[in-house]
This record gives C-alpha cells, structure tokens and sequence, in this order.
C-alpha cells in the first residue's frame, strides 16, 4: 500500500510538473541545461587572474561569490530621510551615473526603484569589465544577455507595510539567471537581504515543480538548507556579489533599511519582458524596464572590453 502511494504521489508530481513547465518554460528549461561547460574563456590572450578565476570556481561549486572587486558610489544611504538625500546625492554624480528620473516614494513593499542609464561611466567603466565578462561567459559556457535595464533600489523599513513572496526560497525560472548586487550601504544578518543555498545551483530541478508555495518544495528546501546552511549576500558599502538566481535556491530577507544596484543576465527573452509590442504594454503599464538604447560610443567602449552587442540583445532596442 505504501509502495502503492509513493508512486502514486510520484507519478501526480511528474504530471503536475510537466503540466507546469509546458505552460511556462519546459523546453527552455531543457535547453538551458545543457553545454555548462567548464572551460575557462580567454579573448584576445587576456584570461582571468587567480582571484578572479577562485571567484568563478566558487560560482561554478556554490552558485555565488563575492568578487575580488570593490565598486563605490561616493555617499552613503542615509539612516533618515533616505529617498531625499540619495536623490540629491544622485544628482551631483551624474556625470558618472545617470538615472531616469528621482528615486520615488515607496511602494506598499517599502521599495524605491529607479532605472540606470548603461551609457553612464559607472557601468562602461567599472561594471563591464573584461573580467566580469570573462567569468559569465566561463559560467556560462555559451551565449548569454544583459536581461533587464539596471536598477538601483533602496528597501525602507519605515515603509513597508507587507513583504513580497519572494521572501520564500524559490528559483528565478530554472534557467540559470546571474544577478549582481551592490551594495550600497553596510549590511548585517538584520538587514534587508538575499540568502542563497549554496550547491543548489548544480542540481537537477527537472522532476522537481518549483512553485515556490507547494509544500514538497519547501520540504526539499529545508532538506538542502540542512545539507548546505545558508549564505548571506551582507557585508560592506561597495562589496560586489554574483549568485546564480535561476539554479540555485535564494530568498529575500526582509530587516533593515537596504540599499544596492541591482544587474541581471538571463539566456531568454522571455524574462527580460520586452517584445516587439514592448512600447504599447510597458507604457500602459508604466514598466519601463525593458530596454536599453547603447550609445555608438558606449558600444565601441563596451567591445574593447569584450562585452560584444549580442550580450545585450535581450534589452537593446534594435
Ligand atoms: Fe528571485
């Protein structure tokens, strides 16, 4: 009888999950996982130095590092009155970092988002480096885009009034999206924060539904959780960090007040929400996050660094 339902249960989760994936990305899924290859890329006879390649390993074995790299933005979040004093902040530095418009009030979540401009020296200079190129590609194995525009966020305490669900550990998609995080302020364990399960990012989700809420996921989360703790993406005003969202287990932990700049890289389109109808819908619905216009001097720039247009063909506006 025992063995009876075991199958059974079995059997209804393989249908579930199929049945869930076809609906949202089964194929892709699939194609997604093949050719992570382990080979270390090099261009033009520049590789990566030894800290940057123990920083790619530790993507490659745990799913997230912090790299061997400091990026600054010259103030502080303040501790009162955050929104105001970072947009007079921003407004000093934009020759170096241009964003869309003032960071505005918060959300029901307490979140203050703005949108960055890539052409900015920030990014051309600091952000796109060779060497991060160098270590998604190796990640990577293969082709691979910038998903979304960059983002700076403050996560205000004072204002939040409810928390998103992506406070439960869940997968972006299973489809190996890197994210980087800047921090902008100092953060500790009771601060606003992303907590990974390391090692996750190398199983396999295939018979797993990842619907974030369903009981079994949570059971096999609390069992990875036990296996491998819990890292948490805190640290110091200007530390960097990688993680490998789409694979690998992470949560948001909701505490104190959080600054950071947030960048995306996805294989789909799909989750970089532009398409051709981009400019009707993401209008209306006010989401202008979709793409990017890069400047004939930022991608001469970009491309000396290796970062070739087609690592933004998911967001650049063709
Ligand atoms: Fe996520």
């Amino acid at each position: 009888m025992h063995n009876n339902e075991t199958i059974f249960s079995k059997t209804r989760n393989l249908l579930g999950h199929i049945k869930y994936r076809s609906k949202v990305n089964f194929f892709r899924y699939l194609a997604s996982q093949i050719n992570l290859k382990n080979k270390d890329y090099s261009k033009d006879n520049y590789k990566l130095n030894e800290v940057w390649k123990k920083s790619l390993n530790e993507m490659r074995n745990f799913g997230i590092t912090k790299l061997p790299t400091k990026i600054f933005l010259p103030f502080d979040i303040n501790k009162n009155d955050q929104i105001r004093t970072t947009n007079d902040e921003l407004k000093k530095i934009t020759s170096q970092l241009k964003v869309d418009s003032n960071l505005p009030n918060p959300n029901k979540f307490g979140f203050s988002l703005t949108l960055l401009d890539i052409n900015s020296d920030f990014f051309l200079k600091k952000i796109f480096t060779k060497e991060l190129f160098l270590l998604i590609k190796s990640y990577y194995g293969k082709k691979f885009s910038l998903r979304n525009r960059p983002h700076l966020r403050l996560d205000l305490k004072e204002f939040r009034k409810e928390e998103k669900e992506h406070n439960y550990f869940h997968l972006d998609h299973c489809e190996r999206q890197v994210h980087m995080v800047i921090l902008l302020n100092d953060l500790d364990e009771n601060s606003t924060h992303t907590q990974y399960i390391p090692e996750t990012n190398k199983k396999n989700w295939l018979f797993v539904n990842e619907e974030r809420k369903r009981k079994d996921f949570q059971e096999l989360v609390s069992k990875y959780k036990e296996q491998y703790g819990v890292k948490k993406v805190i640290g110091k005003r200007g530390d960097v960090f990688l993680f490998d969202a789409g694979n690998g287990l992470h949560r948001a932990c909701y505490g104190d007040t959080r600054g950071m700049i947030k960048l995306m890289w996805a294989q789909f389109r799909k989750y970089a929400h532009w398409d051709k109808n981009y400019l009707t819908k993401k209008i209306e619905t006010n989401e202008k996050q979709g793409f990017i216009e890069l400047s004939d001097k930022s991608l001469k720039e970009l491309k000396e660094n290796f970062w070739d247009k087609e690592y933004f063909n998911l967001v650049n506006k063709p």
